[in-house]
């Protein structure tokens, strides 16, 4: 067990890296917005084995959230996040605030996501992928990890932060952390603390449309797509955005004769609360 230390300044995570380096330790970095749950202390747990020092940043990064999203009610839970973090291998947790991270107000300079940004999640949230890889761009450069540790749940975070390291040569290694989910199949994420009891019911159809999908996959893509819709749509507590199957080497939908290995996703609203859940599904 060790005891994080807590760090808000660019110059202070900069220093702690140095330190590090100098005695010969690799780093890995866990992007986070805080409210940590299990899975987050499982990419902490992964990063771990792939690292000698290990560094959390906690930042709920104002750039990444449109007009109207849950930005000010998004859950600030810090000490409780450090304290949970003790238990764990965290060498130390950065948390700058806004002025740190953005001294002259929001970047003027960002990193643009391209057509995929504007799919699925991007389709909702217009500029949300373009803040969170600018986030990400300046955490990888404040860090400079040899490697950063993302959950597979925001799947296609993780195909655009991939896709960044890749065509901006950035010089850190992408891990990618399994969805822990609940016993029932529901995902976790920091946002399932605004679900009700009933809610939490109603949400277990995100997983349950996937499995759905997964069964049908063997007779093909249109009839997983199928399977997820008609499963997702019988559930009057949760409002389907989308249910689709995507290459993973492109996160575009899948043709009706596509055979391999496809990624389902499915994006709900559960009440107040959009609900995002994704499974690797063979077809054919
Ligand atoms: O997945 C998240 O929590 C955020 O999008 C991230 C990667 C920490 C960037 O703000």
């Amino acid at each position: 067990m060790s005891s994080a230390s807590i760090e808000h300044t660019i110059d202070g995570v900069r220093a702690h890296v140095a330190r590090a380096r100098a005695e010969g330790r690799t780093v890995a970095l866990v992007p986070t917005m805080g409210a940590l749950h299990a899975g987050h202390v499982s990419l902490v747990q992964r990063a771990s084995e792939l690292a000698d020092t290990v560094i959390v940043s906690i930042f709920v990064n104002p750039l990444q959230f449109g007009q109207g999203e849950d930005f000010d009610r998004y859950p600030r839970t810090l000490d409780a996040d450090v304290a949970a973090l003790a238990k764990h291998p965290v060498s130390l947790v950065f948390a700058p605030d806004a002025a740190e991270m953005y001294p002259g107000g929001a970047s003027q300079t960002r990193i643009t996501a391209g057509p995929v940004a504007s799919l699925f999640e991007g389709a909702v949230r217009p500029g949300h992928f373009d803040g969170m890889l600018t986030v990400v761009a300046k955490l990888l450069n404040i860090v400079q990890p040899d490697v950063a540790v993302f959950g597979q749940k925001d799947a296609q975070q993780l195909f655009l932060v991939r896709r960044m390291v890749a065509e901006l040569n950035l010089p850190v290694r992408i891990d990618a952390a399994p969805i822990v989910r609940e016993p029932g199949g529901l995902a976790l994420s920091s946002r399932n603390r605004y679900l009700s009891a009933e809610e939490k019911r109603a949400a277990l159809v995100l997983s349950t449309a996937l499995a759905a999908a997964a069964d049908a996959g063997a007779q093909g893509a249109d009839a997983a797509r199928a399977a997820a819709h008609e499963v997702a749509r019988a559930e009057p507590g949760a409002v389907l955005d989308y249910a689709e199957l995507v290459d993973p080497a492109t996160f575009k939908p899948v043709a009706g004769d596509f055979a391999g290995e496809a990624l389902a996703i499915i994006a709900a609203r559960v009440g107040a609360t959009r609900l995002i859940d994704n499974r690797a599904t063979r077809i054919r």
